[in-house]
């Protein structure tokens, strides 16, 4: 069996190059990018596109998920409904690496209009190079995943 390295990519429309810019940094450095668009620059409605790629990632067909929209709130916020995902926003790296090592994020969302292209993609490599550290940190996850119903 082959290691899942699919990371589900969508966003709105405030944040389709930059969603684009992530998709071929991580395709170059060995994850396979599922990226379910939207293409057109029109404007769009982040709820839909965050819970497209939240389910790829709470059904297992993705490990990871990076949204993206104007600021990254709207788009986490929809994704967090989807249960077994945990998103965070982030625009700085070290957020980025805790939310993997004590939170066991799923997702990231980045906003667009909030960070620029090269800080993104450090923010991306921090978010898929971290690793859950469990211990004390499982029991309190398993407190969120509880508060889900
Ligand atoms: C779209 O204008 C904007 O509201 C959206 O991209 C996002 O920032 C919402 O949270």
């Amino acid at each position: 069996m082959t290691a899942n390295n699919r990371v589900a990519l969508s966003s709105d429309h405030a944040a389709i190059e930059l969603r684009q810019a992530i998709a071929a940094h991580i395709a170059a450095h060995g994850w396979e990018p599922v990226d379910i668009g939207p293409t057109s620059p029109e404007s769009t409605h982040y709820p839909q596109h965050g819970q497209a790629a939240a389910r790829l990632v709470a059904s297992g067909d993705c490990r990871l998920g990076i949204i993206l929209c104007g600021t990254g709130q709207g788009i986490m916020m929809a994704a967090n409904k989807v249960k077994g995902v945990r998103c965070g926003v982030c625009s700085d790296t070290f957020s980025a690496r805790m939310i993997r090592q004590h939170n066991d994020a799923n997702m990231l969302s980045i906003g667009a209009r909030v960070v620029g292209e090269g800080l993104a993609l450090d923010i991306v490599d921090s978010f898929l190079h971290a690793q859950f550290e469990g211990g004390r940190h499982a029991t309190r996850v398993e407190m969120i995943e509880a508060l889900e119903g």
